[in-house]
């Protein structure tokens, strides 16, 4: 297969919270792949700015053993670190005073496409927007990246909107959520909208529920107090879980343009029904094979946030009244596995008798980790004996179809931040899209919290607490095995 690299113009990048986390394991390992892959042209420029001093030399090596950790392979050849450490800079920048902003400016370059990354908390993206702006730093096209979290609840978001909107055009603003960086994720488009198989079969007429889970081993320590404050509901499900849902959900869109598909995405967040209290579960890890509590690991011995989130919700419109979805979400569960599954109804007749047993298709879209694509399909069991059915995946493993290219596939961040440099909002947040998710979300947070909701205890490395199981017996229905 042959690997399609998009030129694109000259740029210059300014990571704020250059030296932070999220740069070191993320933005700047996808910035050194794309580099090895000749998608970082002469003149290009990345440049690391934070509070504290340092010199471009002293950040150079910080920058060069973040790759040594985070960026895999590539990273084991020192000449093309190094060659990449040639187009890094760092400033001192002081968001709320005015230091570093003249120093900032003297390393950009008029005419190259021109980006800001805010890898800081939301607390500083308005001082930051200020900033440029005072010091005379934005160009027509010149573009800021913000990262999640996008407020807490639906007020904090509007607040963040609306100082953005203050600096920036919305079509200069590009929220990212980094779960539509990924590559099975925008398959789900592709799948959806690229064949002719899936589309007619695509609504509460066929199919009888679809489930999207999101699980992970890791807990949360090292992030507690970030965490204490968000919980699995703000943390997951306003956004990388409601992105899923709404790929799923939306309507085809007329192109994959940007205003496009946002605005069929934006759709299904507003034909969302209220969750009931009894259509959700929240769950909080107790210590188990060898891992501390999350009381522990967030030392709050009292703490009543939810590492674990299962609801049940509907999409109230033409194409899927009747149609539950069921969201899972949660930390330190048995296994990481974020997949789809998309359970099809019974045929409306058995011609083959009671004795034959149930047999359901079912599209199973695996995201993370070995991406790939399963349809079971139910056919008759080999042998004698008579009409016996059985159901048989008909299995596309992306690493097996697509062979190296599909290993070579860039992650996330790669993605995003070349759309960002292309100038393609289409896998970005608008800000409509992020209110409507935080006005979805903010009534099951308040109901918590008006009823001293405390979450249902589950092991360590369990599937969650039993009450999510109990929930999906409630309606007939058994979530999908985690994949271990
Ligand atoms: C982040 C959350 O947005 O996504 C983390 O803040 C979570 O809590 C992470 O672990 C999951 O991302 P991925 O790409 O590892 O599935």
């Amino acid at each position: 297969m042959v690997s399609r690299i998009i030129p694109v113009e000259p740029f210059d990048l300014v990571v704020f919270g250059g030296t932070g986390d999220l740069a070191r394991r993320k933005i700047l390992p996808a910035l050194f792949r794309r580099f090895c892959s000749g998608q970082m042209p002469d003149g290009s420029k990345v440049v690391g700015a934070a509070r504290s001093a340092l010199s471009s030399e002293a950040y150079r090596a910080t920058v060069s053993t973040a790759l040594k950790e985070f960026a895999g392979e590539l990273a084991l050849d020192d000449a093309q670190v190094a060659e990449f450490c040639e187009h890094v800079d760092y400033v001192a920048v002081d968001a709320r005073g005015e230091g570093g902003w003249s120093e900032l400016a003297a390393l950009l370059t008029p005419g190259s496409v021109r980006a800001f990354y805010f890898s800081v908390g939301p607390g500083v993206f308005s001082d930051l927007a200020k900033g440029l702006k005072r010091h005379g730093l934005v160009e027509d096209d010149t573009r800021i990246v913000v990262e999640k979290p996008f407020g807490h609840d639906l007020e904090s978001a509007q607040a963040l909107n609306s100082e953005l909107a203050q600096y920036f055009d919305e079509g200069q603003i590009y929220r990212i959520d980094h779960y539509l960086g990924k590559e099975t994720v925008q398959n789900l488009m592709a799948v959806r909208f690229g064949n002719m198989l899936f589309e007619p079969l695509w609504n509460a007429q066929y199919i009888d529920h679809i489930q999207i889970t999101v699980a992970e081993t890791v807990g949360v320590a090292g992030r507690g107090d970030y965490y204490e404050k968000s919980g699995a509901m703000r943390d997951m499900v306003q956004n990388h879980l409601m992105q899923l849902l709404c790929l799923i959900a939306m309507e085809p869109p007329a192109q994959f343009e940007p205003d496009a598909v946002r605005d069929e995405k934006l759709k299904v967040i507003r034909a969302l029904d209220n969750v009931q209290p009894h259509h959700i579960v929240r769950g909080q890890y107790t210590a188990a094979d060898g891992a501390a509590a999350y009381r522990e690991d967030v030392d709050n011995a009292r703490s009543k946030t939810e590492s674990f989130v299962a609801l049940k919700c509907q999409v109230n419109n033409w194409r899927w009244a009747g149609t539950p979805f069921y969201l899972r979400t949660g930390k330190r569960l048995s296994a990481r596995d974020s997949e789809i599954t998309v359970v099809f109804k019974d045929t409306p007749h058995s011609i083959f008798g009671p004795e034959a047993g149930r047999h359901r298709n079912e599209l199973n879209i695996q995201l993370q980790p070995n991406e790939g694509i399963t349809l079971n399909v139910t056919i008759k069991e080999p042998g004698p004996g008579g009409m016996r059915l059985v159901d048989v995946p008909l299995d596309m493993s992306f690493a097996e179809a697509l062979g190296p290219s599909a290993e070579g596939t860039p992650d996330a961040y790669e993605r995003l931040i070349m759309d960002v440099i292309r100038g393609n909002q289409t896998l970005f947040m608008r800000d409509d899209e992020v209110e409507a998710a935080w006005a979805w979300t903010d009534p099951i947070i308040r109901g918590w919290e008006a009823r001293g909701d405390v979450p249902k205890p589950y092991d360590a490395f369990s599937d969650g607490p039993d009450d999510a199981e109990l929930m999906m017996r409630r309606d007939a229905r058994a979530w999908r095995g985690l994949d271990k």
